[in-house]
């Protein structure tokens, strides 16, 4: 039980991702503080986790405003007395990101840094004190594999900010025993990503594995980060893509049909000791 008797607090831990993380973290045995904006999906989170016997409590509240995100810190704290571990998991991404007459580009930025990045600082700076008072703890933020890939754009450009973020957290953080990281997922299969491919077949496609990611595998990535087994890890990024930001993707048909070693012929053939690359 790597979180044992830690209160841990999931944004968005009541779908998706997040809900994957919260499976996680009971898992451990930490008690749960969960946000979200939807009271009903909140409660069959709630409902689910303590049919398992989990610990949990959710708190409906928009991250992206201010005032909401102090209020769940706060309700956190007085409802468990002490806050040891804070996920930033809430988002919303897109990849319509073009500016549209009836949406300007402001308001189209704003839709997304606000619950991508200004909710992950504010929840973060609200709990700094309590994380503090723990006598140290441990921030993980749920970046994007869309910070490396321009077709995602403002999206992009907020889970940018969510790593450098992560990074100043860990800065600040480090004194007080606080360590912070991100973890950054590839394609996971959630109510956000389904039916997003162009064709039936595109899952095979996700990642080198041939497959989407599950939110448990995220919920696995920051169990690590935030529990002592991850005790000299902080300032870092953890991709979890399957592979999918290492390929040099439009390559692989042309790998999967020919062969890899005819990309340079001869490379292979003779003497392993003197390779006859391209001239
Ligand atoms: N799925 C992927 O492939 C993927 C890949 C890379 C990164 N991510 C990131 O992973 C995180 C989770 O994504 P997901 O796929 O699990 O999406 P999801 O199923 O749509 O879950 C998003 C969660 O965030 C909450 N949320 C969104 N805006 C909020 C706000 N303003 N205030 C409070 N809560 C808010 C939602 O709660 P309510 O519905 O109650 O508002 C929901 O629980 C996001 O940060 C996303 O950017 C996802």
């Amino acid at each position: 039980m790597r979180l044992k008797d830690k209160v841990v607090l999931v944004t968005g831990g009541n779908s998706g991702i997040g809900r994957g993380i919260v499976g996680c973290a009971v898992g451990e045995g930490a008690r749960v503080v969960i946000a979200g904006r939807d009271p009903e999906k909140g409660a069959d989170t709630l409902d689910e986790i303590r049919r398992a016997g989990g610990e949990a409590e959710f708190f409906a509240g928009d991250l992206s405003r201010e005032p909401d995100a102090r209020a769940l810190v706060e309700q956190a704290c007085e409802r468990f007395g002490r806050l040891d571990v804070v996920v930033n998991n809430a988002g919303a991404g897109s990849r319509r990101c073009g500016v549209e007459a009836a949406d300007g580009p402001g308001t189209r930025l704003r839709k997304l840094m606000g619950p991508n990045l200004e909710a992950a600082y504010c929840v973060s700076a609200y709990a700094m004190p309590a994380l503090k008072a723990a006598g140290g703890g441990a921030i993980v933020n749920i970046s994007s594999t869309a910070t490396f890939h321009g077709n995602w754009g403002s999206y992009g450009v907020a889970k940018a900010g969510v790593e450098a973020l992560t990074r100043a957290q860990a800065a600040e953080g480090a004194p007080h025993g606080i360590r912070a990281n991100a973890v950054s997922p590839g394609w996971i299969k959630t109510g956000a990503t389904q039916g997003t491919g162009a064709k039936e077949d595109w899952e095979a496609t996700a990642s080198l594995l041939g497959r989407m990611g599950v939110p448990e595998e995220i919920g696995r990535a920051v169990i690590f980060l935030a529990s002592d087994e991850a005790s000299f890890v902080t300032g870092a990024t953890l991709i979890v893509d399957g592979g999918l930001t290492v390929t040099d993707y439009p390559s692989l048909p042309f790998l999967e049909a020919v062969g890899a070693w005819k990309l340079f012929p001869g490379l292979l053939d003779g003497n392993q000791d003197e390779p006859s690359g391209p001239q």
